[in-house]
């Protein structure tokens, strides 16, 4: 099983007369547990592809599945319920409702799910708030904690649904180095031990290295599939336009990749 697959995916925007080809037939899957980075340039269309996998927006053409289901062609309510039951967010500037506690942003998205019970709730608001080391601050108020310590709450916030894909936009990209690395290797002790799918988008260097699987984006079409095994990668050149590749993120290095392996420090 595949738990994103993404077919012959474009996505316009309409600028006024003007139409931006955001993303131009993309195709990709990933295996679950996978720990993936997207990274490429400004504009290139990382936000648009992790707004596309996680059905907050839809595709103007092309196929998305998510956990082998076809998502194409759901209304906003079955979207809306799909993302509440399979898919974590976390944002560069955190979103917090800055009005709630941290116990109390954790426990927002699970207010929707009918399903669970009041206890329920609060079992997993305090579970996920002593997995990020957050359970002294359980009662503070967005601005009364620092900004790593925010999008803590922020992760614990999109594991509390139990999703089976976490997407996060440049997590890293508002807090300094250090709080940075902690945060992502916070992600990444969290996607070790829950197996749960990770999905960021970054600019970062320092991030990318982190990242165990690499989609690099130039333009509004794939460049680049990549995998780490220990500290090398292995990569892919991956060009549509050419008739290369089938999108499928490698479980090993890939053949093709023979010769093209560097460290992930000199990348
Ligand atoms: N709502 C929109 N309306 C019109 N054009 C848009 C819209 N959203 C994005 N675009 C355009 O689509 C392209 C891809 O944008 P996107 O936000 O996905 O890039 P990005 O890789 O996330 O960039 P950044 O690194 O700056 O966040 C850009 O050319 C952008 O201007
Ligand atoms: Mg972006």
């Amino acid at each position: 099983m595949k738990v994103v697959r993404i077919e012959h995916v474009y996505k316009d925007y309409l600028l006024g007369e003007q139409k931006v080809q955001a993303l131009k037939d993309i195709t990709l899957s990933f295996d679950p547990g996978v720990f993936l980075a997207i990274a490429g340039p400004s504009g290139s269309g990382k936000t648009t592809l992790l707004n596309l996998i996680g059905c907050i927006d839809t595709p103007t053409s092309g196929k998305i599945y998510i956990n082998d289901q076809d998502v194409s062609g759901r209304t906003p309510d079955q979207l809306a319920d799909l993302r509440a039951r399979t898919i974590g967010f976390i944002f560069q500037t955190f979103n917090l409702l800055p009005v709630l506690s941290a116990a109390e942003n954790v426990e927002y998205p699970l207010l929707q799910r009918k399903d669970l019970s009041r206890e329920e709730r609060q079992r997993r608001v305090a579970h996920f708030l002593d997995i990020v080391g957050l359970s002294k601050y359980a009662s503070h108020r967005p601005n009364q904690l620092s900004g790593g310590q925010r999008q803590r709450v922020a992760i614990a916030r999109a594991l509390a649904i139990r999703p089976a894909i976490v997407l996060a936009d440049e997590p890293t990209a508002n807090l300094d180095h250090k709080t940075g690395e902690e945060i992502l290797l916070l992600m990444k002790r969290i996607n070790r031990k829950l197996k749960t799918t990770f999905i960021f988008s970054t600019h970062d260097k320092r991030v990318i290295a982190k990242a165990d699987r690499l989609v690099r984006v130039e333009d509004g079409e794939i460049s680049l599939l990549g995998m780490r095994k220990d500290a090398r990668w292995s990569f892919a050149r991956h060009r549509a336009a050419e008739g290369g590749g089938n999108g499928e993120v490698p479980t090993e290095p890939p053949a093709a990749a023979a010769g093209e392996q560097s460290h992930a420090d000199q990348n």
